[in-house]
């Protein structure tokens, strides 16, 4: 890999270990990029396109590690799906109802949407037995908040601890329409019943306490289900049994990649980073709202719209100054909290150089994904010289002190590598982030892009 003059960038011979050696004189990120395509809607366009009928064209697909564990597990139910070395992917449909039964285990690796969303269509195709999984971080995640509302329904699903934990088996069936109060705001909750929904006969609702985000809404109404939506109180219902057509879908730049850069332009000092084609569906934007009340420079320009999702290029600089840190706290909570949920982690790291003392809280959510992302936020922080308290539902950080280069680990999230490398950029002499290799379950270029941003 080369290494700039600004800043040492190595991964180890192992490829797990990221090294990010900061020079004593600085570095700034300055430049124009894209980030890879949403991780929730390439998602949706591959599951979506193998139920339709006819051709699905997706252009702009995120080639990361999860969206290829939800290929792989299509391709094994009979639908034809082009090779992922090219963002532009197209899916044969099987039409819906007509998945074939798998001669092997359905592998989700890391994957939590994959695998959430995909019980429910599972669950939904009588006469077919299923057996699913996922990587031991999956494997310790819950399930019983798909399984018990696809089991009022009529499912039939096994696994250890009253089928809470992968791996689950499914004998798949007719089941029958519910109006499900989901105890939380959940995009996955409700697009694993949505799509349970579509092979079920009647209406089937779900009601959220918060709205998460839509991307299933938006993109089934596209492929002609029968959807509506109520936003006053958070349901959407389906009408079943649906037909789906195939499409072209367009896949928006990841809010959620797109958050690593507009904190580290927000935070290195002299940075000026343009991120073009993201997607700005209001169901995801908190980030940009959180870092505006923390007071960053971030722009939006060039508002379009493609295949029913917002699109805009960011423009963040660097708003500090000697006398001044360049954001000030804030406090994320409440309705906020589903609209920015995966950015929480990368928002600690803002929080660092904010003046005063961030809180968030209501985000208890965040200790059952890909880690526990409230405790390993916090200690690998903590490690760097962060002030960070973990709360049962959030954590409180200081902004302000100054930020030592060591040993992190990712605990094998992505979204946790990548905030690490961030903070690392401002943390002085050399950070190794462990298990960094994590990154391309969502981003496979962060490191090459980081590399290509940095000047001296
Ligand atoms: C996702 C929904 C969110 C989010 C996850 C992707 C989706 O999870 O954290 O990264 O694509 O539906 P929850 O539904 O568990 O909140």
């Amino acid at each position: 890999m080369p290494v700039p003059s600004a800043i040492s960038l190595n991964v180890s011979e192992s490829q797990h270990d990221l090294i990010i050696t900061r020079p004593t004189t600085g570095l700034s990120l300055r430049g124009r990029i894209r980030v890879p395509g949403d991780k929730s809607i390439s998602h949706r366009a591959l599951m979506l396109g193998a139920l339709a009928e006819g051709e699905t064209t997706i252009e702009g697909l995120l080639l990361g590690e999860d969206p290829r564990s939800t290929a792989k597990c299509f391709q094994a139910m009979g639908a034809d799906i082009s090779e992922l070395n090219t963002t532009l992917v197209k899916v044969q449909g099987i039409g819906l109802g007509q998945l074939l039964e798998p001669l092997d285990v359905l592998d989700a690796g890391n994957s939590g949407t994959t695998l959430r969303l995909m019980l429910g269509i599972l669950a939904s195709h009588p006469g077919r037995f299923f057996t699913v999984t996922g990587d031991s971080s999956l494997r310790s995640r819950p399930m019983s908040r798909v399984v018990n509302p696809l089991r009022q329904m009529g499912a039939e699903i096994w696994g250890r601890k009253e089928a809470s934990l992968a791996p689950l088996a499914v004998q798949g069936q007719s089941l029958r329409p519910i109006h499900y109060h989901s105890p939380i705001a959940s995009a996955q909750v409700k697009s694993c019943l949505l799509l349970a929904g579509l092979m079920t006969e009647g209406q089937t609702t779900v009601t959220e306490p918060a709205l998460s985000r839509d991307h299933s809404e938006r993109m089934l109404k596209a492929f002609g289900a029968d959807l509506t939506v109520d936003l006053e109180t958070c349901s959407v219902t389906v009408t079943g049994p649906a037909k789906l057509k195939g499409q072209t879908v367009i896949v928006p730049g990841d809010i959620s990649s797109a958050a690593f850069w507009l904190v580290a332009g927000a935070i290195v000092p002299g940075s000026d980073l343009t991120i073009e084609n993201v997607g700005v569906n209001p169901t995801r934007t908190g980030v940009l709202e959180a870092l505006e009340m923390m007071g960053a420079d971030i722009t939006q320009e060039n508002y379009r719209e493609a295949a029913g999702e917002p699109i805009v290029d960011l423009h963040v600089r660097y708003a500090g100054s000697t006398s001044q840190m360049p954001l000030k706290a804030c406090r994320i909570a409440g309705d906020l909290v589903p609209r920015l949920i995966d950015e929480i982690p990368i928002l600690a790291v803002a929080a660092a150089f904010a003046e005063g003392t961030t809180v968030i809280q209501d985000a208890a959510e965040l200790r059952v994904k890909e880690s526990d992302r409230i405790a390993v936020i916090a200690n690998q922080l903590n490690r760097m010289g962060v002030r960070v308290t973990e709360l049962s539902d959030g954590m409180e950080i200081i902004g302000g002190e100054t930020l030592t280069g060591t040993e992190v680990d990712s605990h094998t999230d992505h979204r946790i590598a990548m905030s690490l490398a961030i903070a690392a950029l401002n943390a002085s002499g050399t950070t190794t982030i462990q298990r960094a290799e994590a990154a391309a379950i969502s981003y496979p270029d962060f490191v090459t892009t980081l590399e290509s941003l940095v000047v001296s």
